[in-house]
């Protein structure tokens, strides 16, 4: 579906010897802004202008004046900042950077869902495509869920998605009855929680901490839960001194630099592999960002009719979570 440099490409693209400073470079040249998710590699993340969670991300990427945004996350992220920028380019350095959660929704049978359900508000998490996006009323994000659902009134039935795992978290927050779409993220999907248990036994004082979007029984251990961002916070604030933490890897590295004396834990996935790293997340790389602002390729555009359709539910989100 999407095109992008095949690796031979870049291959026989010069880079130069100091990437960074090139892209530092290419930034002033462009007049462009450089915005990252957590969840990016940490040499991505340390040349970012502006580094969040994907509520942060949105914000930021509303109130740029920048001519140029380079987005170091995944498809519908930058696709996010470009219904919120039309005459804006959106660079994402690979165009491949999908999301498992994106797509366990497709469009054509969200709508249809949806027309079996006529009277009730839909509530879509951003983490979905455009086209999910034209068919809500309003988005959220895992850090203004709860928020968002508690704004609507008490006798209008909801159709959240596509996270049933978020949904489920919320439903139980908000104590709102809400039909779920049952898609999921194949990150947060795959902690063991026999795992859990045992990395507990071994450091009792570990507090847990997890993103909504892990299942309930892993969940079900969890001191804290929240929002990328909010985890972050978490750690910084609280005074216990060790953290299992259940969510992407990548976040460990802010964690490791604004809490320096804490020990982090990751908590561990079913089989032993790099499983609690986003694989469409990890898609961008250092060369490929720089390649990308040299080439101004790969570009994310949209048809102007589906971006107009989903630019409202977005605007609603940013305006109840100011
Ligand atoms: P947040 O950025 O809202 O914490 O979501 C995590 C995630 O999975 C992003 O893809
Ligand atoms: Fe999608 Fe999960 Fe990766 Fe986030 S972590 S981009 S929800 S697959």
């Amino acid at each position: 579906m999407f095109t992008t440099l095949p690796r031979t490409e870049i291959q026989s693209q010069k880079l130069p010897y100091d990437l960074v400073s090139s892209i530092e470079q290419l930034k002033k040249d462009l007049n462009a802004v450089i915005l990252a998710h957590y969840y990016q590699e940490p040499d991505l993340q340390d040349v970012a202008d502006y580094l969040g969670d994907s509520l942060g991300l949105a914000q930021a990427a509303a109130k740029t004046d920048a001519d140029v945004i380079v987005f170091l996350g995944v498809h519908f992220m930058a696709e996010t900042a470009k219904i919120l920028n039309p005459h804006k380019q959106v660079l994402l350095p690979d165009l491949n950077a999908g999301c498992s959660l994106a797509d366990s929704c497709p469009p054509a049978e969200f709508a249809a869902f949806k027309a079996a359900h006529p009277d009730h508000v839909v509530v879509s998490y951003i983490n979905c495509s455009a086209a999910i996006k034209a068919m809500s009323d309003i988005i959220c994000t895992s850090a203004n869920a709860v928020k968002i659902v508690n704004q609507i009134p008490i006798d209008r039935s909801i159709i959240f998605a596509p996270d049933r795992n978020l949904g489920r978290y919320v439903s139980e927050q908000t104590g709102r009855d809400m039909l779920l779409w049952q898609g999921s993220c194949m990150v947060h999907e795959i902690f063991s929680e026999r795992k859990l248990v045992e990395l507990k036994q071994r450091y009792p004082e570990a507090q847990i901490i997890a993103h909504p979007e892990c299942e309930p029984p892993v969940l079900r251990h969890a001191d804290y839960i929240g929002s990328t961002t909010a985890l972050l916070k978490y750690v910084q604030s609280n005074p216990c001194p060790t953290f299992i933490v259940v969510t992407e890897e990548g976040i460990m590295h802010q964690m490791r630099k604004l809490a320096p004396e804490k020990k982090l834990i990751p908590a561990p996935p079913e089989h032993d592999c790099a499983c609690n790293q986003c694989p469409h997340m990890r898609l961008n790389t250092l060369e490929k960002l720089y390649l990308s602002m040299k080439n101004r390729s790969p570009e994310v555009t949209m048809d102007e009719s589906l971006r107009q359709a989903a630019l409202y539910p977005i605007q609603r989100m940013l305006e109840l979570s100011a």
